[in-house]
């Protein structure tokens, strides 16, 4: 027979509540506690997640070891944990019970868009490592214009700076000429410091507008509202993880979003 996997009772009630280790015990010694109906309030007490049906305060508590949010991040908000003088993403997400979650990736301030959330680091690494080549879209405004040339220059891939290679071969759809101003949607396999805004200024534009409208297979939700998140499907979960390279070219524009 398996052995059931144990862990202990304050530990399953700080990491499933987000809560310190110090306010779990408090409630087991004000006996708000229950493990399958019985009275608990020893820390040390073994539970299994997933079968032991713990409760505290009447309210189930239910533990995951992992987790997996998408976010609409807005603009004027920076991916940092602290910051002197500006928000941060983890504002907007102080709710999400979870004490180890970060962001995977960032996006600049003024950047919009997808990122996603979670506290498994494999998960981060299997969208971020390099040698995945997950594709990133970002609908783009700026000032300037586009040839045909400078199109195949930066979908060829394109010199940012001279002491960096020129960037990995990235795909260009849905551009839009207006007068002085360009709009599109770029999707790029790296993830380089301010790398749309400089690959665009490569070629003579000036970013206006950035939104990350997809993450591989995954788009943003566009029913989220900006500062809004939701919980990752299993569905999604399983694309990003099993083809994370293979791109949702979907993705609205700023219109729609
Ligand atoms: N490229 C940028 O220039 N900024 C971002 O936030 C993301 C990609």
């Amino acid at each position: 027979m398996q052995e059931k996997r144990t862990m202990r009772l304050d530990k399953y009630l700080a990491d499933a509540l987000g809560l310190p280790r110090s306010q779990a015990k408090q409630y087991l010694k004000k006996k708000r506690v229950t493990v399958n109906g019985e009275l608990v309030t020893d820390g040390s007490y073994p539970v299994a997640a997933g079968s032991d049906r713990v409760v505290c305060m009447d309210e189930p508590v239910i533990y995951e070891r992992y987790v997996y949010y998408m976010f609409h991040k807005p603009a004027g908000c920076v991916t940092a944990r602290e910051d002197r003088e500006h928000p941060t993403v983890f504002a907007y997400v102080k709710d999400i019970p979870c004490r180890d979650l970060f962001a995977v990736g960032r996006l600049d301030k003024d950047t919009e868009g997808l990122l996603l959330f979670t506290n498994d680091g494999k998960f981060d690494h299997a969208l971020m490592s390099p040698k995945r080549h997950v594709e990133k879209t970002y609908y783009f405004e700026a000032e300037g214009t586009l040839t045909p040339e400078e199109i195949g220059c930066l979908e060829r891939g394109v010199s940012i700076s001279e002491k960096e290679p020129p960037t990995a071969p990235a795909r260009l759809r849905d551009v839009r000429q207006k007068e002085q101003t360009v709009s599109g949607f770029l999707t790029i396999t790296e993830g380089r410091f301010h790398q749309v805004k400089r690959m665009l200024h490569a070629v003579g534009c000036q970013v206006t507008y950035l939104k990350r409208t997809a993450i591989g297979p995954v788009p943003l939700d566009e029913e989220l509202p900006k500062g809004g998140y939701r919980r990752l499907t299993d569905e999604e979960i399983r694309l990003l993880l099993e083809n994370p390279s293979q791109s949702a070219d979907g993705g609205s524009d700023r219109d729609a979003g």
